[in-house]
């Protein structure tokens, strides 16, 4: 499977903070004093009070902005910091690209002292409400259900957490895979596609006829004759969760 080294070049073009996600995400943090971001990627979503950032590609590692939290180049199965390093750790859009998702989850607990927050996406939910992988990209959703952790896995892992819906505004700024739900010709843009694992992973030849008969309905107006009633919406919830742990 690619890693981020050779899938992340361009990942700081698409993918930046969105600031109502990172509002909730904050909100999630609450009064915790210092945060380590684990697979950190660019440092997205890093509140002012990031004090480190783990992460395994040296290609994600040199994206981070000037001024971010300094980086350490390793991975959430083995962190190189001691137990109760931090009051709490925080892991976005990460965890499904983990080769040892317990080992990882049981780090994060040894090294936050009160809280560890987890964005995901429920894979069940995802696939029943989101129209490119429902009915245009049936190979990236079963790429997807090879990858995803169902949130109950999760929470178990974690000891217990609550679970909060994370809706995506019709104009996110984030690019992941359900960012454009209301933007659909932007899935024909090869530079968006590089920005989301779950199609950079799955293969240009596996989602080239599903992309093209998406082309065609856009082309025909039968994409948006079918989903008029999304046209009309602001948020849709497709499955994202923020999971809180406190310890
Ligand atoms: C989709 S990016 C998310 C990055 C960032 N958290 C964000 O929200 O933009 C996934 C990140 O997980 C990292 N990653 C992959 N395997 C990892 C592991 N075993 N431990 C920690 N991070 C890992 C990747 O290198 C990549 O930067």
């Amino acid at each position: 499977m690619a890693t981020y080294d050779e899938l992340g070049a361009t990942y700081a073009r698409t993918r930046r903070p969105d600031p109502r996600i990172a509002a909730q995400i904050d909100a999630a943090l609450g009064d915790v004093t210092d945060v380590i971001n684990v697979g950190a990627g660019t440092g997205s979503y890093e509140p002012p009070r990031t004090v480190l950032a783990v992460e395994p590609s040296r290609v994600m590692i040199a994206q981070r902005p000037p001024g971010s939290a300094p980086a350490v180049q390793g991975v959430a199965e083995h962190l190189p910091l001691r137990d109760d390093a931090t009051d709490a750790v925080m892991a976005l859009l990460t965890v499904h690209h983990w080769t040892g998702l317990a080992a990882g989850i049981r780090e994060l607990r040894r090294v936050a002292r009160r809280r560890v927050v987890v964005l995901t996406w429920d894979q069940r939910i995802f696939r029943e409400r989101f129209w490119l992988v429902r009915d245009y990209l049936p190979k990236a959703a079963a790429f997807d259900d090879t990858r995803a952790t169902p949130a109950e896995r999760l929470i178990e892992l974690l000891g217990g957490a609550r679970q909060e819906p994370v809706p995506v505004p019709h104009d996110c700024v984030d690019g992941f895979a359900a960012a454009y739900w209301r933007r659909p010709g932007a899935y024909l843009d090869p530079q968006v596609r590089a920005g989301i694992s779950l199609l950079a992973q799955t293969g240009d030849d596996a989602i080239a006829s599903g992309l093209a008969r998406l082309a065609d309905d856009l082309a025909t107006g039968r994409w948006h004759a079918r989903h008029a009633e999304l046209l009309t919406r602001d948020t849709i919830d497709v499955g994202y969760r923020l999971l809180v742990a406190d310890l």
